[in-house]
C-alpha cells in the first residue's frame, strides 16, 4: 500500500484494495488449520481509540492484532479522562507515549480520523474505524471480501454484479464506503430507500437510486440492509416504524422475491423486526455472521500491510 494510513476507500487504488482482499484470503488459508497466530507484529503496539460504541469493529481489530502477535491497548472514551475535557490531541499523544505505533480510531465526528492523521500530533499509522456519517473503510473491505467469496467468478472484477444498499443511506458511513469500493471494483450499486433517507449528494454518485424495494429486489445479487440509525436522527424521517418495515424492511414475504443465488448482508448491529426480519437475518441466504468472521481477516490484512508487511510468514505459532 502506498499510504501510511487508511482513512477512506479513496486512499486505495483498485489494485491496492484487491491486495488487501488477497492478503486476507492468504491469511485465512494460513490460519485455517493448526496455526492460529502469526509472529508478524511481535513487539509492535496497536491502540483501539474508540469515542463511540462498537462491538464488531473494536473486537475484530483486537482479535486481528492479537492473531498477528501485536500488543493491544484498548481505549474507550466512556470512563476515560475525556469526561474531564481531555482533547483528542492529548489523548492520542498520551497513547503514543505508551508505545502506540498504529491507532484505530472511531469517532462521532466526520473527518476526525483525517484530522488525527494530518495534524502532525502523532507519528502513528491511523486507521478509520468509522467517523461520523463519513466512512467506514474496513467495513466496505470486509463486505467486498464476503461478496467475492460467494461469486468466485468475479474474483478480480465485480462487473455484472448488482448490489442493493437499502434503507438509511443518509446516516450511513457503511453505505458511503461501500459505494466507493464496490463501484471501483466494477459492481452496479443501487441505493434503495425513502427519499428522506437518500443524501442529496447521492444523485451525483455513480449509482442507481430507487424508492421502491419491490421493483429492485429480484434484480439483486447481494442485498445489504442498513441499520436505521435512530441515534443520529433529530427529525422524523419516516411516518412510523411499521410503515418503514413494510416499505423498506426485508420481511418474510419479501424474502421470497430474492433470487435464490442472492446473499443477504447487514453490517450490524441489526434492528430485528425493523429493517430486517428474524427469518431473513437467520435464513440460509444470510451471510451476516460470515461478514463478522471475514472482518477479522480483512483487519489482519490491513494491519499487516500498513505496519510494513512484505511477505506473509508461512510459519506461525501453534496455540
Ligand atoms: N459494523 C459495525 O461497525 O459494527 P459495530 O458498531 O458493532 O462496530
Amino acid at each position: 500500500m502506498h499510504t501510511p494510513h487508511l482513512l477512506s476507500i479513496n486512499d486505495l487504488t483498485k489494485s491496492e484494495a484487491l491486495e488487501i482482499l488477497d492478503t486476507a484470503r492468504e491469511l485465512s488459508r494460513i490460519t485455517d488449520g493448526a496455526i492460529k497466530k502469526l509472529p508478524t507484529l511481535r513487539g509492535r503496539t496497536v491502540v483501539n481509540l474508540f469515542f463511540e460504541d462498537s462491538t464488531r469493529t473494536r473486537l475484530s481489530f483486537e482479535a486481528a492484532a492479537k492473531r498477528l502477535s501485536a500488543e493491544v491497548i484498548n481505549f474507550s472514551a466512556k470512563g476515560s479522562s475525556v469526561s474531564k475535557g481531555e482533547s483528542l490531541k492529548d489523548t492520542a499523544q498520551t497513547l503514543e507515549a505508551m508505545g502506540a505505533e498504529l491507532m484505530i480510531i472511531r469517532h462521532p465526528t466526520s473527518g476526525s480520523a483525517q484530522r488525527l492523521a494530518e495534524s502532525g500530533w502523532v507519528k502513528s499509522h491511523i486507521v478509520n474505524a468509522g467517523d461520523g456519517m463519513h466512512e467506514h473503510p474496513t467495513q466496505a473491505l470486509l463486505d467486498a471480501y464476503t461478496i467475492r467469496s460467494h461469486f468466485p467468478e468475479h474474483d478480480r472484477d465485480f462487473t455484472g454484479l448488482r448490489i442493493g444498499i437499502v434503507g438509511d443511506i443518509l446516516h450511513s458511513r457503511v453505505a458511503r464506503s461501500n459505494v466507493l469500493l464496490l463501484t471501483a471494483l466494477g459492481a452496479r450499486v443501487v441505493l434503495i430507500g425513502p427519499p428522506t433517507l437518500i443524501p442529496v449528494g447521492a444523485y451525483s454518485w455513480p449509482v442507481d437510486i430507487s424508492y421502491n424495494l419491490d421493483e429492485e429486489i429480484g434484480t439483486l445479487d447481494a442485498i445489504m440492509m442498513l441499520r436505521v440509525q435512530s441515534e443520529r436522527m433529530s427529525d422524523a424521517f419516516f411516518p412510523t416504524e411499521r410503515e418503514y418495515a413494510r416499505d423498506f424492511g426485508l420481511g418474510t414475504q419479501r424474502l421470497k422475491s430474492l433470487r435464490k443465488s442472492a446473499i443477504i448482508m447487514h453490517p450490524g448491529p441489526m434492528n430485528r423486526g425493523l429493517e430486517i426480519s428474524a427469518a431473513s437475518a437467520d435464513s440460509p441466504q444470510s451471510v451476516i455472521l460470515e461478514q463478522v468472521a471475514n472482518g477479522v481477516l480483512v483487519r489482519m490484512a490491513v494491519l499487516y500491510l500498513l505496519m510494513g508487511g512484505t511477505s506473509i510468514p508461512t510459519e506461525g505459532v501453534l496455540v
